[in-house]
């Protein structure tokens, strides 16, 4: 990974700037506060420290840097997190990518990109030429109002096989390209011509609002009703949901998505208010797309028709967003109605009425099952949900209330389910720090609770007490080092971040930190904003300190000196025997001066 790189994304974009895109800040004495994104909270938890470049939440312990902030935010890695916000800053990750490979792959990619905006531009032109009257006509009809159009991009291919050939053409893209970017077909016999004919257009953007690909509906007669893009190197069936970039930044305030299963759907959503709604497109909800969601809400209210397929297909889309430890709730919409349908008849009060009547997902699942299913299936059915839970928390959370649901006992359904009784769900996973031996809460939910400082052992909150000193004041770390701070520390856990401190060059430890100490750091510097220490307070601190390491290092002088003193007795070299005694007795009269 390219250090400096990231260095220089984490000082030329600002974190206060990048995480107001998504959260209403507020200054508060010197710093910025706002409701924390990653738990549910209306209350202003999340502080952001635009300086040092770190984001803390009191509430639920998410914290880090620019890139934490903004992969967590898009459901992004932090490679992908810090290409983007490279690319933001203009910074060149040149030489992060050694592999030839893929820079050139990434080359491709941008390519395949560009072509869809030029595509998108030309189906965007024909939906307002002559050309496009058909077209703007039907969309009329079904009452999608000019700004909607707008803002889905919304375009239209002619009824013409070699339309988007020839303008493609003209901006130097060759035929086979246009195969690969999803945007042409090729026949048998090797003929390639247009894919989308006669259709309305729906661009497919990522998060980044770059198109990636297209669906596009018929409009007079035809079949298929829908068709999409094809899988290519910058689109893979499942990976996406409609509409998501439009809606994020207001599923992060909502704390909710609406998932519907088609385009217009997610556009008269949108049309009537309801932006925090998008789509599947057109396949079984994936688990890669729940995590997506879940990035920016913790809950996904699911609308699905009304009739037999679509319980079915909600039951399918309830169990994959419960097995993420995600809340859904269950929306049917009366029989042979849309979402569209419905809003465009009868408005928000229509659409409002389905919603205060959804079950949770869960209870929904349940119903169902009772009502529909066979005995046999229904316990295979919650047996399969308990099987494919990784998290034991939520195997905690879950069992009770799926026995409940089933009217069987808990202790049944836990021996036919195979799930082991609760256990302390911290054991063996946590990893070195101050808590380590804290029992973690049982079947409280996936959240993990905040580390316990009143309950560590003694040497660790020492050397928290310790640690915080270098990290509170960094101007001190050359002269600890050279005092041998580290030898106080008496835990393996704090001499790892003293020593990252000290090879950090200034300012610039957390991309050195891992999770949990970037946490214990963070916490530091966010308790000196409380209680910043100067003049004879700080010197005070600065001498306990040095003074605790020189009696650490007259310990250890003592330790070598009564060693030495052993062998010279063992030898029998009474001088050296005499020397060892005296220096041992100057040691500890020294020691009883201070003391
Ligand atoms: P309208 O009839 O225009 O309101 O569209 P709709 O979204 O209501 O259609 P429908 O309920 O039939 O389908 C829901 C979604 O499933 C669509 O938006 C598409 O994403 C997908 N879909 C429907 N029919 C097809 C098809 O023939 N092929 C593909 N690939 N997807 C389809
Ligand atoms: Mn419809």
């Amino acid at each position: 990974m390219d250090r400096s790189a990231i260095e220089a994304v984490k000082a030329r974009v600002s974190i206060a700037e990048v995480v107001r895109r998504y959260v209403d800040l507020k200054p508060v004495s010197g710093r910025w506060m706002g409701a924390c994104p990653f738990h549910q909270e209306t209350k202003p938890s999340m502080s952001v420290n635009d300086e040092e470049g770190f984001f803390y939440c009191f509430g639920c312990q998410a914290s880090g840097d620019v890139i934490d902030f903004y992969g967590r935010i898009n459901g992004l890695d932090f490679r992908e997190a810090l290409e983007q916000l490279a690319a933001e800053a203009g910074i060149e990750l040149g030489n992060v990518a050694p592999d030839p490979q893929a820079a050139e792959r990434k080359a491709r990619k941008n390519l395949l990109m560009t072509m869809h905006d030029e595509a998108s531009e030309w189906f965007r032109r024909n939906l307002r030429m002559a050309a496009g009257e058909t077209a703007r006509r039907y969309l009329s009809k079904r009452g999608m109002t000019p700004d909607v159009i707008e803002k889905f991009g919304l375009g239209y291919s002619p009824d013409d096989w070699h339309g988007l050939l020839n303008h493609l053409n003209s901006r130097g893209r060759t035929p086979d390209l246009g195969v690969e970017a999803g945007l042409l077909s090729k026949n048998d016999k090797g003929n390639i011509y247009d894919r989308f004919r006669g259709r309305l257009i729906f661009p497919i953007q990522n998060l980044s609002g770059r198109v990636i690909a297209f669906g596009g509906r018929i409009i007079t007669e035809g079949e298929p009703k829908y068709l999409n893009s094809s899988d290519t190197p910058i689109y893979k069936k499942g990976d996406h949901l409609y509409g998501l970039h439009l809606a994020r930044t207001t599923m992060t305030r909502s704390k909710r998505a609406l998932l519907t299963e088609g385009y217009m759907d997610v556009i008269s959503l949108h049309q009537f208010g309801y932006t925090d709604a998008c789509g599947v497109l057109g396949t079984a909800l994936t688990s890669d797309q729940v995590k997506r969601l879940a990035g920016f809400c913790s809950r996904v209210d699911l609308v699905f028709d009304g009739d037999n397929a679509g319980r079915k297909a909600a039951l399918k889309s309830s169990r994959m967003i419960l097995l993420q430890g995600v809340a859904c709730r269950a929306v049917l919409l009366p029989d042979g109605e849309d979402v569209d349908s419905l809003l465009q008849t009868r408005g928000r009060d229509g659409f409002e009425a389905c919603l205060a009547d959804a079950p949770s997902g869960l209870d929904f699942c349940l119903e169902t099952l009772r009502a529909q299913f066979a005995p046999r299936e229904i316990m295979d059915w919650a047996k399969s949900f308990m099987a494919e839970l990784a998290d034991p928390s939520l195997r905690a959370y879950y069992l009770p209330r799926i026995a409940g649901g089933l009217g069987l006992s808990e202790a049944d359904f836990r021996r036919d389910a195979g799930v082991a009784p609760a256990r302390y769900a911290g054991q063996g996973q946590q990893g070195r720090g101050p808590a380590r031996n804290v029992p973690q809460g049982q079947g409280r939910g996936a959240q993990p609770r905040p580390r316990n400082l009143t309950a560590c052992g003694k040497e660790d909150k020492d050397d928290q007490y310790f640690l915080r000193f270098p990290i509170q004041y960094p101007d001190y770390v050359p002269e600890l080092a050279r005092r041998g701070f580290g030898q106080i520390l008496g835990t393996q856990w704090a001499r790892d971040i003293w020593e990252k401190l000290k090879h950090a060059q200034q300012g610039h430890v957390m991309s050195l930190l891992n999770e949990e100490e970037k946490r214990f750091y963070i916490r530091c510097r966010e308790e000196m904003r409380e209680n910043v220490l100067s003049g004879s307070e700080l010197l005070d601190e600065w001498e306990h300190i040095c003074n605790k390491i020189a009696f650490g290092q007259q310990k250890q002088d003592r330790q070598q000196l009564k060693e030495a003193l052993r062998e010279a007795q063992i030898s029998g070299d009474s001088r050296r025997i005499d020397e060892c005694f005296r220096a041992l007795e100057e040691s500890l009269r020294r020691d009883d001066e201070q003391h």
